[in-house]
């Protein structure tokens, strides 16, 4: 039985992450007072970092949003996608077990092959189609194998949070910068996606910890739409008048294959009581003009 959120020892891993570091501030604002730990804090593949945490934190949950996410380079990185996505959330669950502590794994809209002609429910089959989406659903058994109090939430298509403060990028800034500096924007149009304000994504997670949630949840923004059209809202809101060009995935020749549809939708949030995130419309013009992107 869980003790009310706010007794909850919470521990985030993976927190200077965009989704880590939204959840550590959603939480603290529902005064959960998380412990928020970096890679450098702890990795995820060394099960003696995990053991000492468990030993000196005592969470009651720990929230893993740690991941190898570079679709492309897992590709080549084989080893490294399975050791951070895979090995990572079995050493954390076999402690969380001992421990008798919860464990919450993010997921991935990738878990899905892209044939479905409409949104992915929790209970479609799964059936990744490059290394990526095979490591986090390797992921995702791990967990729910070897411990029965989880939660395995999956998200899609993140953006905001802090990680683009902290220098690095996400589709909506790599669009606007691009926008910005070039005038025009070439995106793809054959893949559906949700896209999901990473804070929306964290009131949800944090929502279903509150609701003792287990099983597997998806949280993902409430509109599905292709990059090209995301991107083309991206221009709208910036109103610098650049262009925005439609083209096929095949032309990027990325490594790694996508799914030609991975739109999440949830069957389980309404009989839970707990909100989906929002469609990214609403929060596109506040997080552009927190990133300084001009809009209006
Ligand atoms: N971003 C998306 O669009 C998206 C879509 C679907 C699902 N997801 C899932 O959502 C979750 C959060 O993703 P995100 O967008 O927040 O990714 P992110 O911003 O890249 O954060 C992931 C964090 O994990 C850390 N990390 C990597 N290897 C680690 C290790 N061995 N030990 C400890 N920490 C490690 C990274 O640190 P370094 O920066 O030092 O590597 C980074 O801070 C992941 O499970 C991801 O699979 C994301």
């Amino acid at each position: 039985m869980l003790k009310d959120n706010s007794a909850l020892k919470i521990v985030v891993l993976g927190a200077a992450g965009q989704l880590g570091a939204a959840l550590v501030e959603e939480l603290s604002k529902k005064g959960a007072e998380p412990k928020g730990l970096a890679r450098a804090d702890l990795d995820i593949t060394r099960e003696e970092d995990i053991s000492e945490m468990f030993e000196s934190m005592g969470p009651d949950v720990v929230i893993n949003c740690a991941a190898f996410v570079r679709v492309d380079d897992c590709e080549e990185m084989v080893e490294e996608a399975f050791r951070v996505n895979c090995l990572g959330p079995a050493l954390i669950a076999a402690a969380a077990r001992r421990r008798r502590a919860r464990m919450v794994q993010v997921s991935t809209d990738y878990v899905f092959d892209g044939k479905k002609r409409a949104p992915y429910v929790e209970s479609d089959r799964v059936n990744p189609i490059n290394v990526y989406g095979a490591s986090k659903l390797a992921g995702e058994l791990a967990v729910s194998s070897q411990l029965e109090d989880h939660l395995i939430v999956r998200v899609a298509a993140l953006f905001g949070g802090t990680t683009s403060k902290a220098g690095g990028s996400n589709f909506v800034t790599a669009v606007a910068k691009r926008a910005r500096e070039k005038g025009r924007v070439e995106v793809v149009d054959d893949q559906m996606v949700s896209p999901t304000y990473a804070p929306y994504a964290a009131r949800t997670i944090a929502g279903l910890i509150e609701k003792g949630a287990a099983g597997i949840v998806h949280a993902a923004g409430e509109e599905p739409v292709t990059w090209f059209e995301f991107a083309r809202e991206v221009v709208a809101v910036m109103g610098t008048g650049a262009q925005v060009a439609p083209i096929k995935s095949a032309a990027l020749g990325q490594k790694a294959r996508r799914p030609a549809n991975s739109a999440l939708v949830s069957e389980r949030l309404g009989g839970l009581s707990v909100d989906p995130p929002p469609s990214f419309r609403e929060a596109l013009p506040g997080y552009l003009a927190s990133e300084g992107f001009e809009y209006g």
